[in-house]
């Protein structure tokens, strides 16, 4: 019996591109689907942008173009990005469409005539100029709490600290620069405590969420005897958004209509397929009470599913609001909320500055594989909100000694010796059999989005089916013309064990497992197309699968994502005209010398423990480096006049010339030296700092 499933990622803001955190997402949800789709499973799989709030508001009129041609062009380039990541939708909509408005106005009404809706004045900050209430995102000044500049006006990058934006010291508009002003207006409440019976009943319900994210959501959210905020629904005009239509002048907060843009495509998708809505997102039976329903729908049972999949940031909207806004219109709730932790890139929080906030498009650009950006995060997605890295040093290890190394590998050294599969498959001691057999705990795995560990298990068949063609050493039969038929026979086998790995990896590869296909004469489409060999078949011609990671490209895409212009100084000089650094003045390239000259010099990767003034001394810094098994060492290093605060460069990884004769200075010995680049100004001085995932003591050639 084939289920139903409806599965969606989060709705991407429409004011930014996909980056490489939007696609773990993305990725998540589209190996979940196309592996529920081999396994025969009927899906829906849904995505649309968020559209409405101020932010839309603001770019549209900054680029003097009605909201609606913004939308359609930020859409169509959001689809086509996830487009070039096998990421294909079988709707992407918009918040902004009629079925959505229909859907929010029905849960308006009946959220109304239940009660549940309050009215109070609200006091927020105002743009005069831009004539608009700013949300929390749109202002900056300096922290209450530790005194940081240009920090949000929700909560401080430096100290972590939670305010509201009206606490803020020296607040400004990050629209217009303006100063903002205090204003009341009327605001419109949900009194989500009259619905927590079924919100809670929801989040404790078998299978809604992971156990830890249900323990976190109780334990952060549902203290017992903390009643449940009221929720903010409605923002006073100017807004982009549907006005309210018992209250006009006043608009739905994006986040109460940005859930229900599920609803929303699905119902225009089933009008556009002449779907039956009903058998892909029921109505549940009693709308407007405050009981828990008795059942969603679980896999295996006839009903269908619906999956959200959403990141660690918007777990309070989709398990709070989003159940209590669902049961309010009379909607089932959902079967399952996925929640993956954050991806951060070479151990730190995603940055612009440091080029590692790498959009979509850029990582295409620079020419890398798509199909390696999928493997490397699924490789990482374990079903956990966890957070992981992509470490760019990791991604390359691993990518070359996986999918080329272990899997293309295996075709492209037995494609080409023979011109078909053998009649009758050979005995190959078992090893297609064991491999058929593990079909069931690797699917269990990716049902349960654990695909780390499916591809674990993947790798080890991998390294199962390299072992034999080593043993086997196909490259030798080729040379003795009388043992062709034996070579053709290991050919068969490798060909079939490559082709049952492009089966188990198809929902994370899918253009491999067509090529595979092809090249077998026997299209991968099920699962089950990795229970039976496939002989007699003539072998296809073998393109190229896919290419190692070019390291340089790797680089490129770092350098394609480091923003233009030299950033703006912080917040006070904002006005002044941004500084660009002058070009480095022409220099003539040093005698040539011999590479033995070179290799003299010892320079190692060393991290700094300590930085500290000197007293007496103006240009220069105290470095105690740690350089791993060489260890400790003093440098005295002329730098000072470049890093005015010499604390913040402890922990720092630099590199050092490690056997330059030790220099007697006036305030002691200095064991090295540190290399930095410099400028005509005496602050121009730039630290040389490896990667991140060099070890302090590690020679630099
Ligand atoms: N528009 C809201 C979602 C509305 S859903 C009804 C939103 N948009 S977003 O563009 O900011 O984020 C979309 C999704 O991408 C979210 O699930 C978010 O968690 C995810 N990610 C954004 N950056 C991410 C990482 N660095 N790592 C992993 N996921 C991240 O939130
Ligand atoms: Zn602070």
């Amino acid at each position: 019996m084939s289920t139903r499933a409806l599965i969606t990622s989060a709705l991407p803001y429409i004011t930014g591109d996909i980056h490489i955190g939007h696609l773990v997402e993305h990725v998540q949800t589209n190996v979940y689907v196309r592996f529920r789709r081999m396994i025969g499973d009927e899906i829906a799989y849904l995505c649309a942008d968020d559209v409405h709030g101020t932010g839309t508001m603001i770019t549209a009129r900054k680029q003097g173009v009605s909201e609606a041609d913004l939308i359609a062009r930020l859409g169509k380039a959001h689809v086509e990005d996830l487009a070039a990541f096998d990421v294909v939708f079988d709707r992407y909509g918009s918040t902004d469409v009629a079925a959505n408005r229909e859907v929010v106005y029905g849960i308006w009404r009946n959220l109304r005539a239940a009660g549940h809706v309050a009215e109070r004045e609200v006091t927020q900050l105002f743009d005069p100029e831009a004539g608009c209430f700013l949300a929390d995102r749109f202002v900056k000044g300096t922290c209450p709490v530790c005194g940081a500049t240009d920090q949000y006006g929700d909560s401080c990058d430096r100290c972590s600290a939670t305010y509201a934006p009206t606490d803020l010291k020296d607040a400004r508009s990050t629209l217009t620069g303006a100063i903002p002003e205090l204003r009341t207006a009327k605001h419109y409440f949900v009194k989500l405590e009259e619905l927590r019976p079924v919100i809670e009943a929801w989040v404790d319900g078998q299978g809604h969420l992971h156990p830890d994210t249900a323990r976190w959501v109780r334990n952060t959210f549902l203290v017992a005897g903390q009643p449940l905020r009221e929720w903010d629904v409605s923002r006073p005009a100017p807004y982009f958004g549907f006005e309210i239509p018992d209250a006009p002048g006043n608009y739905f907060y994006v986040w109460l209509d940005a859930p229900c843009g599920y609803l929303a495509t699905a119902i225009d998708w089933c009008a556009a397929n002449g779907s039956d809505l009903a058998t892909w997102w029921p109505r549940q039976d009693q709308p407007g009470s405050t009981q828990a329903q008795p059942e969603t729908a679980q896999p295996g049972t006839a009903q269908p599913e619906i999956h959200h999949f959403i990141g660690k940031d918007i777990v309070y909207f989709h398990t709070l609001f989003w159940p209590a806004t669902l049961h309010a219109g009379g909607w089932r709730l959902p079967s399952r909320v996925h929640v993956h932790g954050f991806l951060t890139v070479n151990g730190e929080k995603m940055s612009k500055s440091k080029g590692t906030f790498v959009n979509a498009r850029t990582y295409l650009d620079a020419g890398l594989d798509p199909a390696h950006l999928r493997y490397f995060l699924a490789s990482k997605l374990n079903g956990t909100a966890d957070d992981f890295d992509l470490s760019l040093a990791e991604f390359e290890a691993k990518v070359n000694s996986d999918v080329v190394g272990k899997v293309v590998n295996l075709a492209s050294r037995t494609a080409r010796f023979v011109p078909t599969l053998v009649a009758a498959y050979p005995d190959d001691g078992g090893l297609f059999a064991a491999g058929a057999q593990a079909g069931a705990d690797i699917a269990r795995d990716y049902a349960a989005t654990d695909f780390a560990s499916a591809i674990r298990r993947i790798m080890a068949l991998a390294d199962r089916a390299n072992e034999y063609v080593e043993r086997a050493a196909p490259w030798a039969l080729k040379k003795d013309p009388a043992r062709a038929a034996e070579l053709a026979q290991v050919c068969t086998v490798a060909l079939n064990l490559f082709r049952q790995l492009a089966v188990y990896l198809a929902p994370v590869l899918p253009r491999l497992a067509d090529q595979a296909g092809q090249l077998l004469g026997a299209p991968i489409t099920r699962w089950d197309d990795a229970q039976r060999p496939v002989t007699g078949n003539p072998i296809g011609p073998f393109g190229r699968l896919t290419d190692r990671v070019d390291p340089a490209k790797l680089a490129k895409m770092i350098e394609l994502s480091l923003p233009k212009e030299a950033p703006a100084p912080a917040a006070p000089a904002a006005a002044a005209p941004a500084s660009t650094p002058a070009a480095a003045p022409a220099e003539p390239v040093a005698a040539t010398i011999a590479y033995d000259d070179f290799a003299k010099i010892d320079l190692r990767v060393a991290r700094i423990v300590t930085a500290e003034e000197v007293p007496k001394a103006k240009k220069i810094l105290k470095l105690t480096c740690d350089l791993g098994s060489l260890g400790q060492r003093t440098i005295f290093a002329g730098i000072k006049a470049g890093y005015p605060e010499p604390a913040k460069l402890a922990n720092r990884l630099i590199v050092v010339c490690a056997n330059l004769a030790p220099r007697q200075m006036s305030f002691g010995l200095s064991e090295g030296m540190a290399l930095a680049a410099g400028g005509t100004q005496p602050q121009e001085l730039f630290l040389l700092a490896p990667d991140a995932g060099a070890q302090p003591g590690q020679r630099v050639m």
